[in-house]
């Protein structure tokens, strides 16, 4: 590779980001002041430091860790409090916890806001067996008779404002989004961020727009909408029209590193991030890793993930795929990833709207 460690992006690319930054028009969801109306979702394992720092840099307005355990967090686990760290590059991060007991939750949050986040998020949507068998993620939508106490007690314990983030129900026979967010807003919930499926839905069928677009017109808190903002033109229509006051992206930007800032794209406007912008992003994300990573092997782990997610959509990705999976070294995948990224004949990306893609998560 040709660029330094912790160098800087390149002049070229680093002035099409600033070009596409300048565009964004700021939001304000409660009393949390955004730059953007894009944010980066939650996303367990993939929303660490390292990510989150990179996704501000390339515009995401805001962003929320990955799903954090409030019993790790009281026992002191050290996996755990490793989780909980905040890069001090990171402006505009919420930490976001999970559990089901208001007095172990408050305990945590307290905990989890010295390390110095904008907000506290609730994961109530997590619809994976081990988190719902112990009453927490989704599983909190199931009761409502005792969300206003599990609210009241966590946001009494710290400072910064609180936020949650739901399934619109636990199945399409009990879709209770409304009930849940009037609730919220009775105990000073700051926003609420909604995945548009069922907790019983896991990810398949397609996120309830609809009911999304109706929750954004007649809830009465700030609403975030989020599910299957995967491509450019789909986040620019919804940018455009949407009722939500904010938008949250998950899976997208992980096979787009620009799609928080390209629905900023004028009409007919030929700026568009090339394959050798994709290669920087990598290094950059593989420099900020390098504080965090515990071995060469976790690191190397770790960023093979997102080389192949960044490579989806151009020319002769399952190729490029087999031979990064067969090199156990990181010097040599960045070797191979340079040598992908720079002879693409074909430099535009083309990613398909509503495609599957990675069909399980924590919320
Ligand atoms: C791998 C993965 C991990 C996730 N982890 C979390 C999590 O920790 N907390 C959370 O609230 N949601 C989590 N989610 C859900 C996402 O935040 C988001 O709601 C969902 O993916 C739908 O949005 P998308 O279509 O933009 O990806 C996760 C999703 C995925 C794919």
């Amino acid at each position: 590779m040709t660029t330094k460690h912790n160098a800087p992006f390149s002049v070229e690319l680093q002035s099409k980001i600033d070009t596409l930054k300048a565009r964004r028009k700021p939001v304000q969801l409660g009393s949390i002041h955004f730059e953007s109306p894009l944010l980066l979702a939650p996303m367990s394992s993939i929303g660490t430091a390292p990510f989150r720092l990179l996704m501000e840099d390339l515009g995401a307005g805001g962003t929320v860790s990955e799903l954090i355990s409030c019993h790790g967090i009281n026992y002191k686990n050290i996996r755990t409090t490793d989780m909980l760290k905040v890069d001090p590059r990171e402006k505009n991060i919420g930490l976001q916890l999970f559990g089901e007991n208001p007095e172990a939750m408050a305990m945590a949050a307290k905990v989890a806001e010295e390390f110095g986040p904008k907000f506290i998020d609730i994961n109530m949507g997590c619809p994976v067996k081990k988190v719902v068998g112990t009453g927490a993620g989704s599983s909190l939508l199931k009761d409502t008779s005792t969300l206003g106490h599990f609210f009241e007690t966590i946001k009494k314990s710290i400072q910064v404002p609180l936020t949650i983030k739901i399934r619109i129900g636990w199945d399409q026979d009990s879709i209770n989004a409304m009930e849940v967010i009037h609730i919220a807003r009775e105990e000073g919930v700051e926003f609420v961020a909604i995945h548009g499926r069922t907790r019983s839905q896991q990810y398949t069928g397609l996120a309830n727009w609809e009911l999304l677009e109706h929750l954004g017109e007649k809830a009465p808190l700030d609403i975030i909408g989020n599910g299957d903002l995967h491509t450019v033109n789909f986040v620019r229509e919804k940018m455009n029209t949407t009722k939500c006051s904010a938008l949250m992206l998950g899976r997208g930007p992980l096979r787009n590193p620009f799609i928080f800032l390209e629905p900023f794209l004028k009409e007919g406007e030929e700026l568009f991030f090339t394959p050798e912008d994709h290669l920087e992003v990598i290094q950059k994300l593989l420099d900020y890793s390098r504080n965090y990573a515990h071995s060469d092997h976790t690191l190397l782990i770790s960023i093979r993930k997102h080389i192949i997610w960044m490579a989806a959509g151009y020319n002769n990705v399952s190729y490029f795929r087999d031979l990064i999976f067969k090199t156990p070294d990181l010097s040599e995948t960045m070797k191979i990833s340079e040598e992908f990224f720079t002879t693409l004949k074909d430099k535009r990306k083309r990613l398909q709207d509503h495609e599957s893609f990675m069909t399980s998560g924590h919320g």
